[in-house]
């Protein structure tokens, strides 16, 4: 606002030094026309002001309004992080458990093969057992 006195006092002189000589400017008809296109001017400096309001205006709710969005983007954020990082835990937590699952099931075939052994071991001994009573019958 200070800028636009300034602006409109330096219009002002600005004019004055354009003014017509005294003895024109007593003219009437020429007089009405300075004052009239003083009050153009005036108007025009006085819509341009009141533009420049709304403008520093809108530009401060908009400043806000973005303030505002970052904060929010801010929390978003956040929040998607520890989203993150709790998906990164279970897909983790999950990952154990397969593991451990997997730990099992090769446990449990290293059981079965071990039974297996132990039970062609077996057969192997009856067998041999056999041929010695045949051989022994004989
Ligand atoms: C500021 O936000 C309000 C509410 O969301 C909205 O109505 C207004 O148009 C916004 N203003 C600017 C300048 O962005």
């Amino acid at each position: 606002m200070m800028a636009l006195g300034r602006a409109s006092a330096v219009l002002v002189l600005f004019l004055v030094a354009l003014l017509p000589p005294p003895q024109c400017a007593q003219d009437p008809g020429m007089v009405h026309y300075i004052y009239q296109r003083f009050q153009v001017l005036e108007q025009g400096l006085e819509k341009c002001t009141q533009a420049m309001r709304a403008y520093i205006q809108d530009f401060q709710e908009f400043s806000k309004n973005i303030t505002t969005m970052l904060g929010r983007c801010q929390t978003y954020t956040s929040e998607y992080k520890s989203a993150v990082t709790n998906l990164a835990l279970r897909v983790e937590r999950a990952q154990r458990e397969i593991d451990y699952l997997e730990y099992l099931r090769e446990a449990d075939m290293c059981v079965e093969s071990e039974d297996k052994t132990l039970a062609e071991k077996f057969i192997q001994e009856e067998e041999e057992e056999k041929k010695i009573r045949t051989l022994l019958n004989a």
